[in-house]
């Protein structure tokens, strides 16, 4: 994507949800990522997944300074989780540009691995972030009142974080901002069927909401069907301005600060 100078001069873009440890990014990954301070996207947490993107994503924070991690396993990937490698991951999530526990949560839309153990591992993780007092990041898919439930016997509102990719109602939505959530916003907000998002932005204050790629999924229109990445937030952002009808430099500063505050990162 180009940039005009005027564009240049506009606050710049945190990516607060990404997976530049893909091997989708094998290729190119130190020429895109090494361009990204030049093109207006300032930071970017990178996030892991498997046990091999959690140790990808520490390389990554060691090799660019404007880049920190968020260690944890997905839903999907909680099968290979045991009490020897768990506690990998939590050395992983001592270390200094660690910024959240993630990605957790609950994906029903998979029947594997079993809800039993993606609800043991979600638990043990969501304790994790409580004792190192590092806000969660939170995957949930087909999975909403079980997320709520366990979310609210572990007293989440106590620990914070962001509600990745958000894909439920407006009530649903006001739940975890009552819980002192953020949203995750990122492509699909620009999809014809994204009406139940497009509802939850007109609802959800300003102050509440953060920029994600989610890379390399869910590429914003126009670009649809390609490999996602930060470069293509200004799409997203665009969206959210016209939505609540005001500048996009508003929509760039307020959320540039929001993620500051999610991630517990001085702004400077
Ligand atoms: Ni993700």
């Amino acid at each position: 994507m180009e940039f005009t100078e005027w564009e240049i001069e506009m606050t710049p873009i945190f990516d607060t949800h990404a997976h530049y440890d893909d091997e989708a990014f094998d290729e190119d990954r130190d020429a895109l990522l090494s361009s990204f301070p030049a093109n207006g996207i300032g930071k970017v947490t990178n996030v892991g997944a498997s046990l091999a993107s959690c140790e990808h994503t520490v390389k990554l924070m060691h090799n660019y300074d404007f880049l920190y991690g968020a260690i944890g396993v997905h839903p999907t990937e909680t099968a290979e989780l045991n009490e020897e490698n768990f506690r990998r991951v939590e050395e992983w999530c001592r270390e200094p540009k660690c910024v959240a526990v993630g990605e957790i949560g609950l994906d029903y839309y998979w029947d594997e691995p079993g809800r039993e153990i993606q609800k043991k591992w979600f638990v043990r993780q969501l304790q994790l972030a409580r004792e190192l007092g590092l806000p969660a990041v939170i995957h949930s898919r087909e999975a909403a009142k079980d997320t709520v439930d366990l979310m609210t016997q572990q007293h989440a509102e106590e620990i914070g974080g962001v509600i990745h990719c958000f894909s439920y109602t407006v009530e649903t939505a006001k739940i975890f901002l009552d819980m002192g959530f953020y949203l995750g916003i990122g492509g699909v907000l620009t999809y014809k069927n994204a009406k139940k998002l497009v509802e939850t932005v007109e609802y959800a204050p300003l102050d509440r909401l953060v920029l994600e790629t989610d890379c390399p999924y869910l590429t914003p229109v126009p670009n649809r069907g390609k490999r996602n990445c930060s470069l293509n937030i200004p799409y997203v952002v665009e969206k959210i301005a016209q939505l609540k009808g005001i500048t996009e430099e508003e929509v760039r500063r307020v959320t540039w600060e929001n993620a500051h505050r999610l991630y517990s990162i001085p702004i400077q």
